[in-house]
């Protein structure tokens, strides 16, 4: 064998996976089709924050997308090739794909590997929709490459992209519209979280449609404005849409059949509790394993499967039932654990701390969101 262990993605879930694996001796190599440092870093946590902080200290446009790029920037250079090597991984860039369970191909060049993680990640999930594909929309993936402002917006799909994005174009300036096919934002979350985010939209001058569906885009003249046809028979043109509603597994071409690795619910790649895949020595962990897509996830994931991977006594266990997540809309709205609606039938007690009560929101005078379970 010529490694030990071969990550294929290097992204947060990759990189982790990398790092457990030479911290466990492990002859470790990390394939990676382009540079290191995955959504976070350039498509998703990195920019999207420098772009929120922009927006609310109420920087232009032009200078909030400048930091957005220039935080890239600055994370990327902490994930070179040369920062993993000196740490002892061996990086690859190409596109790898499996040829048996134990061997790989990357650009012609075979390996083979005695466990693997995969750490391919996910895109956005565009939806079938009558026009959708006729509109140059906006995404989590080009939309901080933008070089001007759209006046008007439309984003589609009020979870944690949706909400984040809404917030900060509008207070770069653009009119906003959120269209949200169930009954209220953030619709993962507790429903009081949502109201208080949808009132705080409201006053902010965010147009916020909830149980709304767009039936039909019909593209206009300039590249990238649309007319979005909803249900009720409203219709909203605007310069852009970003399209939000959630993301899609990336397996095309892995050769996941030739490793006998299956996928299951919406094409990502099935795990058990251990993060092994229907295959003996692959794991897979990150967004393509469907379950939590969130970076800190990824990361515990990458090394818990690292370490199952490479030693015969390591059975560790993700359990996603209580990593925590912020949405960094403002309020920001967190998480951990079970929601209310969840936790009903359960053998529970439910207890409420009002916002006026905790310290750190009366000295930061943000009492308005007005309760937290
Ligand atoms: P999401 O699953 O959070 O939200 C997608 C929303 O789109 C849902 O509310 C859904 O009901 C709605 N939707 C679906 N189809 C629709 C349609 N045709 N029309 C209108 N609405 C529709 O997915 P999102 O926001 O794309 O984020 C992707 C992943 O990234 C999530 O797992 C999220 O947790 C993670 N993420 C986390 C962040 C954080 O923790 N701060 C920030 C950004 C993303």
């Amino acid at each position: 064998m010529d490694y030990d262990l071969i990550v294929v993605g290097g992204g947060a879930g990759g990189i982790a996976a990398a790092r457990a694996g030479v911290h466990r001796g492990a002859r470790t190599l990390l394939v990676q089709d382009g540079p290191i440092g995955g959504d976070c870093t350039f498509t998703g946590c990195v920019p999207s924050k420098a772009l929120i902080e922009a927006a609310a200290r109420g920087a232009s446009f032009a200078d909030a997308m400048g930091a957005a790029r220039r935080s890239i920037q600055s994370i990327a250079a902490t994930e070179t090739d040369e920062v993993f090597r000196c740490e002892g991984v061996e990086v690859l860039h190409g596109w790898a794909e499996f040829r048996a369970p134990a061997t790989i191909d990357v650009d012609g060049r075979r390996f083979t590997g005695r466990r693997y993680v995969i750490a391919t990640g996910a895109g956005p999930a565009i939806p079938s929709v009558e026009g959708l594909s006729d509109v140059d929309v906006l995404t989590n993936e080009n939309v901080f490459a933008l070089d001007a402002r759209p006046a008007s917006l439309a984003v589609i799909g009020g979870g944690a992209i949706g909400c984040e994005l809404a917030q900060a174009f509008r207070r770069l300036g653009a009119q906003v519209t959120v269209v949200e096919a169930l009954d209220r934002l953030l619709p993962h979350g507790e429903a009081e979280a949502s109201a208080v985010v949808a009132e705080l939209f409201e006053a902010e001058g965010i147009a916020v449609r909830t149980g709304a569906a767009v039936t039909k885009f019909e593209a206009r003249e300039r590249r990238g404005a649309a007319r979005l046809h909803l249900a009720d028979g409203e219709t909203v043109a605007v310069d852009r849409v970003l399209v939000a509603v959630g993301r899609r597994a990336v397996t095309d071409g892995l050769g996941l059949e030739a490793a006998g690795i299956e996928t299951g619910d919406r094409g990502f790649i099935r795990t058990d509790a251990t993060l092994r895949t229907t295959a003996r020595h692959s794991y897979a962990v990150g967004d393509i394993a469907g379950t939590v897509q969130l970076t800190h996830a990824a990361y515990e994931m990458g090394r818990i499967a690292a370490g199952n991977a490479l030693s015969r006594l390591s059975r560790r266990r993700f359990d996603p039932s209580f990593i925590p997540s912020v949405t960094y809309t403002t309020p920001e709205v967190a998480r951990v654990g079970i929601t209310e609606a969840e936790a009903a039938g359960r053998n529970g007690r439910v207890a409420y701390l009002p916002m006026t009560e905790v310290d750190r929101a009366v000295v930061a005078g943000e009492t308005r969101a007005s309760s937290s379970s």
